[in-house]
């Protein structure tokens, strides 16, 4: 059962701000005749919390700007985070250095999104998956990384006599099929998949997800996996965890997730996946009014409150903390908290 599968991962308050105040003159404002500096903070993510249990698939959903890449990047320590805490197997991972980072980038990889770009278009396939191996693993021998690589190759439906080739003369989904085998060849335990199928055509995404299941089965992987697409989110993952503006408003097993959304924003963003047959019509679509706010300028307590239709004045004073409503849930909203809601 995933409530007693071992937490893997665990984020508290995770916290990352990127400075974009410029060079020291762009800094300056006059306030009341004299002059001040003054610093612009994207705040993409804002005291973020969660845990990732062993083996499971926990999604991230939110809309384009809310922060999952951050969050996912700040995760492998590819940003510094800039509060909080994240801790690999009950290790503190957030404040290494480059160097004491090494074990866990073993352990922990990404597959990015766009396979055009995150893929080196002077190395050949086997230069990229080799690299990594013959990095992380010294002591292997040249055939043994060889063979590792082909094995992996295989793994990823590729024929390893395409080894000697360049990326450019594959395909989008033979790409990503490249990403993969790159992120799987050092023996990985936890990957996180930054929109790993967004880019590719509608066939292709559902062989490049079967591979992704394929390999969690066999080499009992866990995915943190972040997608914009919700039918592929039900159908992929244990756990959900929807984002808005930087901050986390709910996680919970997908079953329930899906049946009985708790904070107002999943509401919303459910209501709006196109269903076929019997179930919500466009008539039970939750429209949200409002602007979507900027992460340079948060609103006050609760950062949906502006768009939520049953904000009080509570909501826009208070921060919500995360409501744990069981072992694998929690949602953080006044009004699930007082029970108004
Ligand atoms: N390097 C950076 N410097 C400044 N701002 C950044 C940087 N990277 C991201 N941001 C900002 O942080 C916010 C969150 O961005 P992020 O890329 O994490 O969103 P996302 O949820 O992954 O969006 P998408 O679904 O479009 O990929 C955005 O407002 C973005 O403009
Ligand atoms: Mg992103």
């Amino acid at each position: 059962m995933l409530a007693d599968a071992p937490v893997l991962l665990q984020c508290r308050e995770v916290v990352k701000h990127f400075d974009i105040s410029g060079g020291f003159l762009d800094q300056l404002r006059f306030q009341a005749g004299r002059p001040r500096r003054v610093r612009t903070l994207v705040r993409a993510v804002n005291g973020v919390s969660f845990d990732v249990r062993q083996g499971e698939t926990l999604s991230v959903v939110g809309e384009s700007g809310c922060g999952k890449s951050t969050l996912a990047r700040t995760i492998l320590n590819l940003y510094p985070a800039d509060g909080g805490e994240i801790r690999y197997r009950n290790q503190r991972i957030d404040n290494l250095s480059p160097k004491a980072m090494l074990p866990y980038r073993v352990k922990m990889q990404m597959v990015f999104q766009d396979p055009y770009a995150s893929l080196n278009p002077r190395m050949t396939v086997s230069r990229i998956l080799e690299e990594p191996v013959c990095y992380h693993h010294p002591g292997l021998s040249r055939a043994e990384v060889r063979e590792r690589v082909a094995q992996v190759m295989c793994q990823v439906g590729m024929d390893p006599t395409w080894a000697d080739n360049f990326p450019h003369e594959f395909s989008g989904g033979q790409r990503q099929r490249i990403s993969i085998a790159r992120a799987l060849v050092v023996d990985p335990e936890f990957i996180v998949a930054d929109e790993p199928i967004s880019a590719l055509d509608v066939s292709i995404q559902a062989q490049i997800l079967n591979l992704l299941m394929d390999a969690q089965e066999t080499r009992n992987l866990t995915y943190l996996f972040i997608s914009h697409d919700l039918s592929v989110v039900e159908h992929i993952s244990d756990r959900v965890a929807v984002m808005y503006l930087g901050s986390l408003c709910e996680l919970a097993p997908v079953e329930q997730l899906f049946a009985a959304p708790r904070h107002p924003y999943t509401r919303a963003l459910l209501s709006a996946i196109p269903r076929l047959g019997a179930g919500p019509g466009p008539k039970d679509r939750i429209r949200l009014s409002g602007e979507l706010p900027s992460p340079l300028h948060l609103p006050s307590g609760c950062v949906f409150h502006g768009r939520c239709p049953h904000a009080r004045a509570r909501c826009r004073q208070e921060i919500p903390k995360p409501v744990q409503l069981s072992a694998t849930a929690q949602v953080s909203c006044l009004g699930v908290e007082e029970g108004w809601l």
